[in-house]
Order: C-alpha cells, then structure tokens, then sequence
C-alpha cells in the first residue's frame, strides 16, 4: 500500500456552534464539535483527506459496512491541563490498535501521518471544544467503515477514515453493579474479541439490556469454553485486588489490550504493588469474597478511567464489596492519572502528547 503524505484540505466552520452550549455540562455523545475529518481509500491508496465542518454521511443503504460489518473503531480522550495546553493520552497506542483492528478486519492500515494529521489539524480548530473541568475531556473517535455500495460477502474495494469528537464529563460517575454473565459470550479464541469491531458491541447489547433488568449496570464475560474465567466487563478491563495484589485477567484473543489497563498496571508496579496477570475463576472471586479479602473490584477504559464495582452478582447471590472510601489502590490511581491528564502531576511516563 502508498502511504506517500496526503495534504489535508481544511474547510472551516463559518459560524463555529460551540458558545451555543455549556461543553462542560453537555449529555455525552450528543453533541459533536464543528469540525471532522475524513480520509478515502480507494484504488488501493488513501487517496483524499480533508477537515470540514462536521456534517451527516451521504450513503447508499447497500452501502457495505451496513450488511457484512467491516467497521472498526478507536475511543480517546484530549485533556485541557491547568495551564489551557490541549493534549491527547498515549494516543500512539490508539493508533496501532486501529491498524491491528483494521488488519483483523480485512480493512487497510492508516498511515501514520494521517492518523497523527486529522488529530492535531482537528484538535488545533476545534480546542474551545474541549472542556475544562476536573474530570472534563473531548471524547474523540477515530474510525473506518467499508463503504462500497455492492451486495456481495467480501472486502470492500473503497473505505472512510473518519474522526469526530464529542465533549465528555465523567462517564460512570457513581459506582457499578455488574452481573456475571455466564450464558451468552463475548468472544472466542480465533475471534475479534481483541480488536475494537463495531460487531463486538452490537452483541454484548441483549445480555446486558437482561442484566439491566436484575438491577445491573453491567455484565461481567467468562470465557467461551467453561464460562468459568472472567474476562472484560462492558467496554472495560477488570482489575481485582485480592489481599495486597492487583490480579487482572492477562491478555488473549479474547480480551481488549486496554491503554487504561497497561496505564494502571503501569503505575501500580511503580508504586511497588504485587501484579498478576492472569486467568481468574469465578470461584476464586467468591471464595475471597467470603474471606473477606476481595477489597477492591474495577473496570479500567477511556470512558471512565476507573468504574469502581459496587456489587457483583452471580446467579441469585450478590457479592457486595467495601465501599470506594475503605478502598486503597483504585481511587489513587484514578486522581493520580486524572491529574496526569490536567498536567498537575509530572508526565514522568511521557504519556501526555501535546497538540496545541
Ligand atoms: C471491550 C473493551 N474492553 C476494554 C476497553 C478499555 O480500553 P481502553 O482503556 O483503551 O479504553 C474498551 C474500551 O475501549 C473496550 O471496548
């Protein structure tokens, strides 16, 4: 494939929407900032890019990212510190686990260049977009769908890069309740439970709209085979401290590499805690539940940083867990990485990349 530099075209905004509301105080995921980005594939190349003010998808309904799910996706935050700099979180991560996606999905690597391009020339137009609060940040989200308009079970000829952003506050802001869910699965080995297909979450929707239903906010997945290893909860990773040690499920094909999960592993082993990763029984969980050593349960994502878990269920029983205040490690780690992010602690891992 070329990956020779494409010229981005800048079309901008001629009336930016942004004073026509609070960004710090918007509903999550409504509201989109005046600019986006969009690069084309076709004859294979990523031949045209160009930022113009954000705007619907003109589209054939054969179009084939409809039918056959060829559509991939990237989840990231820009941060506005103290001093008003506007920056993104290890986003050189979000960028190779695009193309390990795009690879999975029989799609065309991003360049480089262009996926670094869209996010700094974007960032620099719309930084009034991104809010300013504590926990405040411009939820952005980079992705690419197939977009020949042809019936047919194959990879598509011609594909949309494409970048829109959205102002974000705190996303789970109260602690979760989550079900094990040991019917329905997320993912299987030799599937694309690793990588970030829009398909991956259009299945999890029916099991945790049941788990809703029985008071929960989320379901924990097990594994496919025994469904007796707990693997990810929603779009989070899961992290337990059981005694004095941070157990997490190690990674597979099955289990999302989550930036936040490398972050707090990261700072964690810093910090001098005990790590394991590896598989966790569901009756490893309950039996520490019942000694009285499961101090600390949470999911780890972009979304939310760290979800704490209030309960976990499992079939008729509920586990109930110390409240977030008795807890020692996940309400640290979640002020030390939020203040990584508004530039009030040290960058000392050099995770903070700075656009403008
Ligand atoms: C299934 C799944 N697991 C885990 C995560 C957490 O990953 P990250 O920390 O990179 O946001 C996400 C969110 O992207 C996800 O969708």
């Amino acid at each position: 494939m070329e990956t020779e530099t494409l010229d981005i075209k800048i079309t901008k905004t001629a009336k930016s929407r942004v004073h026509d509301q609070d960004v710090n105080n918007v509903p999550f995921g409504k509201v989109f900032s005046d600019h986006m980005f969009v690069a084309e594939f076709e004859n294979g190349k990523w031949s045209k890019a160009y930022i113009e003010p954000y705007r619907e998808i003109p589209m054939s309904y054969a179009l084939a990212a409809l039918h056959y799910g060829q559509a991939i996706f990237e989840g990231m935050k820009a941060y506005k510190d103290v001093n008003g700099h506007v920056s993104l979180f290890r986003p050189q991560n979000n960028f190779h686990r695009l193309n390990k996606s795009a690879i999975r999905m029989a799609m065309p690597e991003v360049p480089e260049e262009l996926f670094f391009g869209a996010l700094t020339e974007l960032l620099k137009l719309d930084s009034e977009w991104v809010p300013t609060g504590d926990t405040g940040s411009l939820y952005i989200r980079p992705f690419m769908i197939s977009t020949d308009e042809a019936i047919g079970v194959r990879p598509s000829d011609t594909y949309k890069f494409i970048v829109i952003s959205c102002p974000a506050g705190k996303y789970y802001s109260e602690p979760v309740r989550v079900l094990i869910e040991h019917n329905y699965i997320r993912a299987v080995h030799g599937g694309v439970g690793f990588v970030k297909a829009a398909g991956n979450y259009g299945r999890s929707l029916y099991p945790t709209k049941l788990a809703m239903e029985k008071g929960f906010q989320q379901v924990i997945w097990t594994d496919a085979e025994t469904h007796t290893f707990v693997e990810e909860s929603g779009t989070m990773n899961l992290m337990f401290l059981i005694g004095d040690t941070i157990i997490t499920p190690a990674l597979s094909d099955t289990i999302l590499d989550g930036i936040t999960r490398n972050s707090v592993l990261a700072v964690a082993k810093d910090w001098g805690y005990k790590i394991e990763e590896r598989k966790i029984s569901i009756a490893e969980i309950v039996e520490a539940h019942k000694k009285g050593t499961l101090n600390e349960a949470f999911g780890t994502g972009t979304a939310a940083t760290i979800a704490h878990i209030s309960a976990i269920g499992l079939d008729d029983v509920v586990m109930e867990l110390p409240s977030v205040e008795k807890r020692a490690f996940s309400p640290k780690v979640d002020e030390y990485l939020r203040n990584l992010r508004k530039g009030i602690e040290n960058d000392k891992f050099g995770w903070m990349y700075k656009i403008c």
